[in-house]
């Protein structure tokens, strides 16, 4: 039997699949069709698991993280500090808004923004904002990067797109000062039936402007700025307040699975995640290290001929994407870490023997390959 990265027959389950009939029918019946009763109930209740004042539905992630700069007043030419390690939105959102991408090289243990290479960068740029990634789901050092931003006036965008369940020191990513973002795209740990985001606030006032540009500038005494639209529909809010009945046991049974992983990989000479984020990751992905690009690809091909699905996040470190090429900053540790990085499948699903046969797998192909 094959075993792929994803599970979407068993997340989408006939007693789901009989609920989201039944919900999408009533917004059809009440013409509820934007930022309905559903939009409320989710807001509320995605932002009491994240630990925050508020969460604010928008269209997806890449728009979150953009909101999220703006809301902080960050624009035009505005430096901006993001990781090499990331999915291209990242970088995306920062020159959607005419602001300027900065690299800030990441722990190769992790592909977490490293703090040593922010207080580099800042000798030589002046940032506005950096925005972590919390990437694989992994919690980025955030306390770290806060010691050496507050003093400075720096404002931080937590890029939480794969961090739905992900907890910091002080409690899940969406419970610090900072304006967190998350993406709903539908393979993450909390998916939609299409796109989605979040941004998370404790501040009432960022939680107002948030509110108002995701929706044309609108507030209560009308238009006070130019906003857009980034409104999350309501039958994707009714999916997400449905599934997130499940999700902490899912991401419960992710840490499972990792940590089965994590046991049956431990003494094989790839590079696994620290042991200590078994517990606070969301385990979205699995990453390992291989010890070259040309290791890891001749491992993808051997799983994919033994009927195993790994993925490649990502094929490239940002720097070397061909927009970002001549971005300043540092990201030498970044091209080498996304050189030499496989996800391999978790998900909810995956069953012992499974976990078993990719890691042996794994293993089979490194005795030979060394
Ligand atoms: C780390 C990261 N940031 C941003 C995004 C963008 O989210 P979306 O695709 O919902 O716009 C993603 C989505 O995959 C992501 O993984």
């Amino acid at each position: 039997m094959a075993i792929g990265f994803y599970n979407f027959a068993e997340l989408h389950s006939e007693e789901f699949r009989k609920q989201i009939k039944e919900r999408i029918s009533s917004i059809v019946d009440k013409n509820a069709f934007i930022e309905g009763e559903y939009n409320v109930a989710f807001e509320k209740e995605f932002a009491k698991m994240q630990g925050a004042k508020h969460a604010h539905l928008v269209a997806n992630g890449t728009d979150a993280i953009e909101i999220a700069l703006i809301a902080y007043g960050i624009g035009k030419d505005d430096l901006v500090g993001i990781p090499g390690i990331s999915f291209f939105a990242t970088a995306e959102a920062v020159v959607n808004i005419g602001a300027k991408p900065v690299f800030i090289d990441i722990d190769p243990a992790t592909g977490l923004m490293d703090p040593a290479s922010l207080k580099r960068v800042l000798q030589k740029h002046k940032l506005k904002a950096i925005v972590p990634v919390h990437i694989y789901g992994q919690p980025a050092p955030i306390k770290e990067l806060e010691t050496i931003c507050i003093p400075l006036n720096i404002k931080i965008v937590e890029d939480g797109a794969q961090a739905q369940g992900t907890f910091l020191p002080n409690g899940p990513v969406g419970s610090s000062k900072n304006l967190a973002t998350f993406s709903f795209y539908p393979t993450k740990n909390l998916g939609a039936f299409g796109d989605a985001g979040a941004v998370l606030t404790d501040n009432d006032a960022l939680s107002e402007k948030i509110v108002s540009i995701r929706n044309h500038g609108r507030s209560p005494q009308g238009h006070k700025l130019f906003g857009r639209n980034s409104r999350c529909d309501s039958i994707q809010a009714a999916v997400l307040h449905l599934k997130l009945e499940n999700v902490e046991r899912y991401n419960k049974t992710r840490k499972e699975v990792a940590k089965k992983y994590h046991e049956q990989l431990k003494n094989v000479p790839i590079r696994i995640a620290p042991a200590n984020f078994i517990e606070s990751s969301s385990w979205h992905l699995y990453p390992i290290g291989l010890s070259s690009r040309e290791q890891k690809y001749a491992l993808k091909d051997f799983l994919q001929k033994n009927e195993i699905g790994p993925s490649l996040f990502y094929e490239k470190s940002m720097a070397e994407e061909l927009p970002l090429q001549g971005a300043p900053g540092e990201f030498t540790k970044a091209i080498e870490f996304a050189a030499n990085t496989l996800c391999i499948p978790i998900h909810p699903f995956l069953k012992d023997d499974e976990i078993k046969t990719v890691a042996n797998k794994i293993k089979e192909f490194l005795k030979n390959n060394s």
